[in-house]
């Protein structure tokens, strides 16, 4: 196994990953797409288990873009019921493990019965003090910080914002993710190297890896060699070491 990296020893604090590659795994294996999606399902708890390893203490996964709507109604109304059972099945188990989970995204097109879970599991985990999860549900950065400035807009036409005092500081805490850090390392599975409208704003100076093996395939060793590189790298954040 990796040796665990943790942020002190240079370590990433927070992870994110776009899971890519469902629908390809599930292809290969003669299956339907939903398939592959269920199969990527089993690998998030795995990843989650994991995070206390690598000294990860923040995980966002990409669950479902603002875009995706663009697939099948077969596959979306899966994919949506997937996300419920998921909710259902598994926050017991991110209780125990002590694991706080929050949903980042536009709920308001989302079903009200999902919505109803993702309150329920966001309030059952509030107390939680491991690994922070944030999964992004219809979410799209575009989207968010479109929904940031609408919000802060109505701030300073109510008053309570000045327009002078709009900064790279005040727009994130209006943005879905402010009570997170940025991340350290955003990972995407499949081969595919773009980032798909994922955390936009938050990733401006994060460092990226994009690995070939497909989602479902993603093992929690393959996480940790990434964590362990991660380390190795020199993050200057535009500046020049003296
Ligand atoms: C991208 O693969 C994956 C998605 C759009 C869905 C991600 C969902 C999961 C991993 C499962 C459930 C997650 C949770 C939190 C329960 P793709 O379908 O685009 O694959 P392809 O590029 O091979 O077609």
């Amino acid at each position: 196994m990796t040796r665990p990296t943790s942020p002190e020893e240079g370590g990433p604090r927070h992870v994110a990953i776009i899971m890519d590659g469902n629908g390809r795994w599930a292809t290969m294996r003669g299956r339907p797409r939903l398939f592959g999606h269920h199969a990527g399902a089993r690998r998030v708890r795995e990843i989650v288990e994991s995070c206390p390893d690598y000294g990860v203490k923040y995980l966002t996964i990409f669950a479902f873009s603002t875009e995706n709507w663009k697939r099948t109604q077969v596959e979306v109304a899966g994919l949506m019921s997937l996300f419920r059972r998921y909710i259902m099945k598994e926050m017991q188990a991110f209780v125990k493990e002590n694991v706080r989970v929050r949903f980042i995204g536009d709920r308001p097109r989302l079903d009200a019965k999902l919505r109803g879970l993702m309150d329920e599991a966001e309030k059952m985990t509030e107390h939680c003090t491991g690994t922070n999860l944030t999964i992004a549900l219809n979410y799209g950065g575009r989207d968010e910080v479109a929904r940031a400035t609408q919000r802060l807009a109505q701030d300073v036409a109510d008053g309570k914002l000045k327009p002078e005092d709009v900064c790279e500081e005040t727009l994130p805490r209006y943005l879905d993710t402010c009570v997170l850090p940025d991340p350290d390392l955003v990972i995407r599975t499949s081969g595919e190297a773009r980032i798909s409208n994922f955390l936009l704003w938050q990733s401006a100076y994060s460092e990226y890896e994009f690995v070939d093996t497909l989602w479902p395939d993603f093992a929690p060793e393959e996480f940790g060699r990434l964590c362990a590189a991660y380390g190795k790298r020199d993050r200057r954040f535009g500046a020049v070491k003296v």
